[in-house]
């Protein structure tokens, strides 16, 4: 039997493996494609936590606004039953938003246990040290890893009702069948009562929204960029990363946000022992960031097996946490 060391180191051995097989696949592939889920090295958190303060990225004070001046609302939803629960968190990163809720919970003496889920043990070890300071009396279990292996450890270690937190709009970092895909697997995962709650970033100007990804500063073409000095430091590669340029859009009738990175020349980059080729002008596809409106939400809740309990919306109306109970 494996000790919970082997496990641990076996866990990372198979997510570097996968690292350079996801990548060498996404650049032999045409369109050329990287996962934006690669964006977060130690360097990529610290850029995310600065697109996230920056003026033209709403996103995260609009849910902000939500988890500081609706708490109650969504505390009256969620407790609904009464029952003791555990709260799993996709993709926690540093909990700015449900630290607010975990403050309420522990303060009304509610009984639950918080899971946070992270791709990142970096952010994770953070997250811990930061809780364990603001909130000591929280009973907490952190899970390193991608989000359906460390769902799929959630559930077999939570003997209680479930409620799954996917905020921040991540769920718009996915193709929309991945994201119809992803809900139903998360649905297939829990049981009935329990619940999915879901932070969606609307469609509005689109103006607004290409600003919130095409920042003045460059801040999100650094955090694209970072990805290839990932690459060359982690799998050995020679990009030279002045040769890349970042390039964003957004179609505001599909509600596609979508970042690439512009090869400048006709270039060849080795990573490890193989060559990938770029034609100049030739892109890179490397995050979608997908808005939606109220209706694509309810088609994806019914077509994924939930019902909208509740939506519970920022003052600007920009962004929606939907909570979804299993039908
Ligand atoms: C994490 N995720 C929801 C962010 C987004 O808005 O798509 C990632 C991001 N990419 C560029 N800026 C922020």
């Amino acid at each position: 039997m494996n000790s919970p060391l082997d496990t641990i180191c076996q866990t990372k051995h198979y997510f570097n493996d996968s690292f350079r097989s996801d990548i060498l696949e996404g650049l032999q592939s045409n369109p050329k494609k990287l996962s934006s889920k690669y964006f977060y090295d130690k360097t990529g958190d610290r850029l995310f936590q600065q697109i996230m303060a920056m003026p033209e990225y709403y996103l995260t004070n609009c849910e902000l606004d939500i988890f500081k001046n609706k708490t109650e609302a969504i505390i009256k939803t969620i407790t609904y039953s009464n029952e003791p629960f555990d709260l799993i968190e996709l993709g926690a990163g540093d909990a700015m938003k449900s630290t607010y809720l975990l403050k309420s919970l522990v303060d009304k003496g509610v009984d639950f246990t918080y899971m946070p889920i992270d791709i990142s043990g970096n952010i994770l070890s953070v997250l811990n040290e930061k809780l364990s300071k603001e909130i000591p009396t929280l009973d907490i279990l952190s899970l390193e890893g991608e989000y359906f292996n460390m769902l799929d450890k959630a559930t077999y270690l939570s003997k209680r009702r479930k409620i799954v937190l996917f905020l921040g709009g991540n769920i718009g970092n996915m193709e929309v069948d991945e994201a119809y895909h992803f809900c139903h697997e998360v649905k297939r995962k829990l049981n009935p009562g329990d619940l999915f709650f879901i932070g969606f970033d609307l469609k509005k100007n689109p103006s607004t929204i290409l600003a919130a990804y095409n920042d003045a500063l460059g801040i999100t073409a650094e955090f694209n960029l970072n990805l290839l000095h990932r690459i060359n430091r982690e799998l050995d590669a020679d990009f030279n990363v002045k040769n890349f340029q970042h390039y964003q859009t957004y179609d505001p009738i599909s509600g596609a946000c979508r970042s690439y990175l512009v090869s400048l020349t006709k270039q060849n980059v080795n990573i490890g022992h193989d060559i990938i080729k770029f034609e100049e002008n030739e892109l890179i596809d490397m995050e979608i960031s997908q808005k939606f409106s109220e209706s694509d939400i309810k088609r994806m809740a019914k077509e994924s097996g939930f019902h909208i309990l509740n939506e519970i919306k920022d003052s600007k109306n920009w962004f929606v946490d939907s909570i979804w109970q299993i039908v």
